[in-house]
């Protein structure tokens, strides 16, 4: 059947589609905290084996006050009552991003979930929090730096797996499949090193829109895909 075994989403929209029918943005993100949990269930019924959330960039602490502290909020509250319905599902919880610059209790509730689901055997469901690809590449580069400079390590022996073992993915495969919603054909800083070869989706639906209907076609739209990783192209038939 051909399923994306890492599939990642730019969870992209929820403001927009809040606005489009006179609702405040912060309704937006609170129908797609709904959406968050209908898709982590897709994905495990298809046999996705990763699925990556783009939740909250670095970037978008640079929001009003007000909307950063509804959505620190609601991840409060996400933690604490979606995730008991996740552990039931066999979800390992993960978290990527720059952790600390979160509030301290929203810290220790990432650690708790982590920790709870860490022997769970399905789909690993993996959220980016003040998440900033160029950072994490950049302190890669800093731990492998030290590394060198304590002698462990020699630069002519740095290649692409030293470099993937210090990012905050060191456990997880490259994605598959990147999906973005709400039309903008753009990375937003998330994930460049490792959607390399990445299949992309982009789709005019808001987030709160991205149901397990929409889930499926993009998977459809994968298995009609041909993968070459730098090879020929065959013929085309037409
Ligand atoms: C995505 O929706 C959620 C976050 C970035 C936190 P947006 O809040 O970016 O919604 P739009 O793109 O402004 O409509
Ligand atoms: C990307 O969305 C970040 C998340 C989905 C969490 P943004 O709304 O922040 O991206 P831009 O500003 O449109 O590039
Ligand atoms: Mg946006």
């Amino acid at each position: 059947m051909n399923i994306p075994s890492h599939v990642a989403i730019i969870m992209d929209g929820n403001g927009r589609w809040a606005q489009k029918q006179n609702l405040p943005r912060i309704r937006g993100h609170e129908i797609g905290g709904e959406r968050v949990e209908e898709i982590i269930r897709a994905a495990s019924h298809y046999g996705v084996q990763y699925l990556t959330l783009y939740a909250f960039s670095k970037e978008n602490w640079q929001r009003p006050a007000q909307e950063v502290s509804f959505l620190m909020d609601l991840l409060s509250h996400y933690l604490d009552h979606k995730l008991k319905k996740i552990r039931e599902n066999n979800v390992r919880f993960n978290a990527i991003g720059k952790l600390t610059d979160l509030p301290g209790n929203i810290q220790k509730k990432i650690a708790y979930w982590i920790q709870e689901t860490k022997n769970n055997t399905g789909l690993w469901a993996t959220f980016a929090f003040s998440y900033s690809s160029r950072l994490e590449i950049t302190e890669a580069c800093q731990k492998i730096a030290s590394e060198v400079a304590e002698g462990k390590l020699k630069p002519e022996s740095i290649d692409e797996k030293t470099i993937n073992a210090h990012l905050y993915t060191a456990n997880l495969p490259d994605p598959d499949l990147l999906i973005r919603t709400s039309g903008e054909m753009r990375l937003s800083n998330f994930l460049l090193w490792q959607i390399s070869y990445a299949e992309l989706y982009v789709t005019e639906k808001y987030w709160p829109e991205f149901t397990q209907e929409e889930f499926a076609k993009a998977i459809e739209a994968y298995q009609k895909r041909e993968r070459r990783f730098g090879l020929a192209a065959p013929l085309r038939k037409d």
